[in-house]
């Protein structure tokens, strides 16, 4: 008998099974009562099974119907299981990979790929230069530390306006700013949970948020995630029956970072119900959803929350204007509770930068900008996929995101993307390797690409070194 735990078993007697052709792509599987059956084994062990291939992309899950083999990728594919099913729960202890990384970004590194961020050129800042100068001199006192009552209510409501077309139904007053998104996480974080507790997150997961755990002494349990449907509910359904109470989740439900996933609206609404019947707090990440390359910004989770269990959290620091950080939350049944941590942590929002982003929103601007960055986005993103599967070695896989601006690779087995940043590094070429997204030691295969640099030659050359560099070192030239 090995230590191969029996899931693993099982799910490698269905690759086999796929790989042999049994099961042409799009066909369905066994059900998984069938398949735990067949196996003598109960109905979650068959379950993990489906789960761990979905990680591999082996098979994909649909709502109430199963589980489907899985399409072919564009590249051919062929290597063994790296991820995992839920763990337990962990204290998070990030090492300084993640704060070396942030630090590049004050590098003279020349092509930098490793933050999530957009080009200063996409954003407008002729524009808000020309507001900001005309507005203070029209209104000296927004120089004072507090937006005045009646440009505060006229914002709140231009937010609950626009979150209306978003099909979010939020009282004005239960609009909170926040220095980015990070600040309302952290404040939900802190309102939450105490010292030793567990936070549910995705995996892989944003390392921003890792950092914000680990500061807050809250052990993280890492849920799978896949670039298809995001968040596996079927692994967080299982945690949340089987192992140590959950305190809330994090979850980023449009465009996760780092794998781009957008989580199905049927999703969505059975997320809300699973967290209702164990009495679980989600607090949502929505700082992409005004990136969509779809025709719209997709229904956050929020929208279908009746009873307030979610603190909503968004942000304008990708769509707007990144260095005002202006985030914002809406708190549902703990807004109360969060606008006085609020008042003791940074008090209130710059009112010069609020009263622009009023301006913004009023004026149709911010609507006509936001759209210009959506299409520029989406344009590098399809450029900088085309160009990653063409110079990645075989075995590459990507999953184009609609919307954000983070492409997942994933590389052949044997790829360490750590050692790969390294020799990019070399060549003043930065991104984020897979180590980063989680606390324990996954994704080795994994990078992670920021495709918000406009499209050039020169960027279209880097991402060709950077494939030459992936198949040099799989051929153990490097
Ligand atoms: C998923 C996620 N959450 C939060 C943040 C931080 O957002 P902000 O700059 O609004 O604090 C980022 C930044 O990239 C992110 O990717």
């Amino acid at each position: 008998m090995t230590d191969t735990p029996l899931y693993l078993h099982i799910a490698r007697q269905l690759q086999a099974r796929l790989d042999s052709g049994e099961w042409p792509p799009g066909s369905r599987l066994p059900a998984v009562r069938q398949l735990a059956a067949e196996h003598g084994v109960n109905t979650l062990t068959a379950l993990a099974a489906y789960r761990y291939l979905e990680e591999q992309q082996r098979v994909v899950a649909r709502p109430r119907s199963g589980f489907f083999a899985a399409l072919p990728r564009h590249v051919a594919e062929h290597r063994h299981a790296t991820l995992p099913g839920p763990t337990a729960a962990a204290l998070v202890d990030v090492d300084s990979r993640m704060s070396n990384l942030i630090r590049l970004s004050a590098s003279s590194t020349r092509q930098q790929l490793h933050m999530a961020e957009a080009h200063h050129s996409l954003y407008p800042a002729q524009e808000l230069s020309r507001r900001m100068q005309m507005r203070l001199a029209r209104q000296p006192e927004l120089i004072g530390a507090y937006l005045p009552t009646a440009d505060q209510q006229q914002l709140y409501q231009q937010i609950r306006r626009l979150a209306a077309g978003w099909q979010l139904d939020i009282p004005a007053e239960h609009i909170l700013f926040t220095q980015g998104i990070t600040e309302a996480i952290s404040l939900s974080l802190r309102h939450l949970t105490r010292p030793g507790d567990v936070v549910a997150v995705e995996t892989p997961v944003y390392f921003g948020l890792l950092q914000t755990l680990q500061t807050l002494g809250l052990k993280a349990l890492e849920i799978p995630c896949t670039p298809d449907a995001g968040l596996s509910l079927e692994a967080l359904e299982f945690a949340l029956r089987h192992g140590a109470p959950v305190k809330c989740l994090v979850t980023v439900t449009n465009f996760q970072n780092p794998t781009g996933a957008l989580m199905p609206d049927d999703n969505k609404k059975r997320l809300l119900q699973l967290a209702r019947r164990h009495g679980l707090t989600i607090i949502e990440d929505d700082v992409f959803g005004e990136l969509y390359f779809g025709n719209q910004h997709p229904a956050p989770l929020k929208a279908w929350d009746r009873d307030g269990d979610v603190i909503y959290c968004s942000s304008f620091t990708k769509s707007f204007a990144p260095a005002f950080r202006l985030g914002w939350l809406s708190g549902g049944r703990h807004h109360a509770a969060l606008e006085r941590l609020r008042e003791s942590s940074s008090l209130v929002s710059p009112a010069i930068l609020l009263a622009v982003l009023s301006e913004m929103l009023a004026s149709g601007d911010y609507a006509r900008i936001s759209q210009r960055i959506r299409q520029q986005l989406k344009q590098q993103m399809e450029q900088l996929s085309d160009a990653v599967l063409d110079a990645f070695p075989r075995g590459t896989r990507v999953r184009r995101p609609q919307g954000g601006m983070l492409l997942w690779v994933e590389g052949p087995e044997g790829l360490d993307s750590q050692a790969l940043l390294e020799a990019a590094l070399s060549r003043s070429i930065s991104f984020a390797p897979g180590l980063v997204f989680s606390a324990e030691p996954r994704f080795g295969h994994c990078l992670r690409i920021n495709c918000g640099q406009p499209w050039s030659t020169q960027l279209a050359e880097d991402i060709h070194l950077l494939g030459w560099l992936a198949a040099e070192q799989l051929a153990g030239r490097q």
